[in-house]
């Protein structure tokens, strides 16, 4: 593991320095310092892995970094992208007021053991011009008819930003696994379904969703809301247990249960609330017992749009909450 130990930020952030001694990362701002700094180890033949981020970091993302950590190895190199992507933001959407933090963010990654935060400025990473929801280059990376249903019905471009900047990402570190988590489930599916038809040969893993002790996922949005709405979007997660309890029963209570349970929510006003096998097709009418499936919700909650999902069994015992 290559780090920059803390003291050798002192002089940039006294405060900062003095709140922890976990050796920070380095940081590359430019393909040409990402490249540098990962040339050992390519020369070595260590193994790299990289999360993708947009920064705002939690202990969600904490938890991608260690699973990378345990694919790469001791000798590997972990690499954390923070890059607040404007291609998956639609004009009007929150691309401005979406948090940046990178202070914190490098604090947090230290902790972890993240050898590299690779932090471009737009430009580094689209040379020909890119704006909300718009890039002058010519080459994006369009996800097929996954990506307008779910979270593609109400944000037509997102996953053709999320295509486009996880591909250049991806040629950019060249690493052997790349994580993501199951909280943007949508997301991870159609990633990985990229790298298997583009040939990237990248091992993409999915890390479970981390959640806060009363179930609410975790997530860059939670800090826009106040405390009401923060109780009311704990309906989500509620909303996806009663489909696992209920899914015992079939698919149709699967989706009675869960909506009962939405029915006693307040102040979330639901976009969709749907049932899919874990590669996002439709269920069958005629789906065998015991089929594995997923539950995905999206609501807003004041102004903040959040989702979550869950795995199902369909026709057989939910699984034992913890
Ligand atoms: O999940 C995210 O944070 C972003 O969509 C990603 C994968 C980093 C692409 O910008």
């Amino acid at each position: 593991m290559t780090t920059q130990t803390q003291t050798q930020t002192q002089a940039q952030d006294p405060a900062q320095s003095q709140s922890s001694a976990a050796t920070l990362p380095k940081v590359a701002r430019s393909r040409a310092e990402l490249a540098e700094f990962l040339a050992p180890a390519r020369a070595a033949g260590a193994k790299v892995g990289l999360v993708p981020t947009m920064g705002a970091l939690h202990e969600g993302h904490g938890s991608l970094m260690t699973e990378a950590r345990a694919r790469v190895g001791e000798t590997g190199q972990v690499v954390v992208s923070i890059f607040v992507n404007p291609l998956q933001f639609a004009p009007g959407e929150d691309l401005d007021r979406y948090p940046r933090t990178l202070d914190a963010d490098l604090e947090l990654a230290g902790a972890r053991g993240v050898d590299i935060v690779f932090a471009p400025t737009a430009e580094e990473v689209y040379p020909g011009g890119v704006r909300a929801g718009e890039t002058d280059e010519q080459i994006t990376v369009e996800p097929g008819p996954l990506g307008s249903v779910l979270e593609g019905a109400t944000r037509p471009i997102h996953f053709r930003g999320v295509l486009t900047v996880v591909a250049k990402l991806f040629g950019l570190v060249r690493p052997d696994v790349a994580v993501f988590g199951q909280k943007d489930y949508q997301q991870l599916v159609l990633i990985r379904a990229m790298a298997q038809n583009l040939c990237m040969g990248i091992d993409v893993v999915g890390a479970e969703t981390v959640r806060e002790d009363d179930g609410l996922a975790k997530s860059s949005r939670n800090r826009y809301l106040t405390p009401e709405q923060r109780t009311a979007s704990l309906a989500l997660s509620r909303v996806l247990r009663a489909a696992q309890n209920g899914a015992r029963h079939g698919l149709e209570t699967a989706l009675l249960e869960a909506r009962a349970e939405l029915r006693s929510a307040h102040k979330v006003d639901l976009d969709y609330l749907e049932i899919r096998l874990p590669d996002l097709s439709p269920v069958p009418a005629d789906v065998a017992p015991g089929t594995e499936a997923r539950i995905l919700i999206a609501a807003r909650v004041g102004a903040t749009r959040l989702i979550d999902n869950m795995p199902l069994v369909i026709g057989a015992p939910a699984p034992a909450q913890a």
